[in-house]
């Protein structure tokens, strides 16, 4: 668990427990009603408050994945979840999903989360690699994962269509905590 003392209000990062099913759902619905570069529209997003129980439970139990919260003031402001496919050739790659509430976002809160990721990640004993699917037009979040030293490993080209009919391209962007830490 880390704190970060702010000059207006202090934030903690820290694992989701299955008490906060309702307002993670809260939170998640926000997220996919007002973020423009995720795949899940706000109508086919299905909060339910016993599934999200059973979806933190079993985070806490899989030692490949971890859903990770920033609150501050006792509300969800961020989170970050990551998954792994646990068979043998590729369980050392995990993918991740952030988000941070609009109100809260360019404070530095995605940039505390994603840290706090990465560090759980390099701590890890078997994952070396972290994947993730970025809209090549998400200028923020691209910002946020150059910064913290993703690099672009990939394109497919005109796989998100928006409603207004542009076509953007999806990016895979990956990272090696443990080889970038030790200078590789
Ligand atoms: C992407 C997201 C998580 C960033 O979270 P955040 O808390 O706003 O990010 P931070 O304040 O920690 O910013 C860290 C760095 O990222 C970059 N950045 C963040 N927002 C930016 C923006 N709107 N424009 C340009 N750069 C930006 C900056 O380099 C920033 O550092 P700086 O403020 O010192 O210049 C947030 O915008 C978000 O939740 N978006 C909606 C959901 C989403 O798109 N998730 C990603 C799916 S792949």
């Amino acid at each position: 668990m880390t704190k970060r003392d702010d000059p207006a209000t202090t934030l903690t990062i820290r694992q989701a427990r299955v008490a906060d099913a309702r307002a993670l759902d809260n939170f998640l619905a926000e997220i996919f009603r007002t973020a423009r570069h995720v795949i899940t529209k706000s109508q086919e997003f299905q909060p339910g408050f016993l599934s999200r129980r059973v979806w933190i439970a079993r985070k806490q139990l899989n030692p490949f994945e971890t859903c990770l919260l920033a609150v501050q003031a006792g509300k969800i402001v961020g989170m970050i979840e990551s998954w792994t496919d646990r068979r043998a050739r590729v369980c050392h790659i995990t993918c991740f999903f952030m988000a941070v509430s609009p109100s809260e976002q360019r404070r530095g809160i995605g940039k505390h989360l994603l840290q706090a990721f990465l560090n759980w990640v390099a701590a890890h004993d078997r994952l070396d690699k972290v994947e993730l699917h970025v809209h090549d037009d998400n200028d923020a979040a691209l910002a946020l994962y150059t910064k913290l030293g993703f690099e672009i490993e990939g394109r497919r080209k005109g796989a998100i269509r928006y409603e207004d009919g542009r076509v953007i391209d999806d990016l895979l962007m990956a990272y090696w905590p443990k080889k970038q830490s030790q200078g590789d």
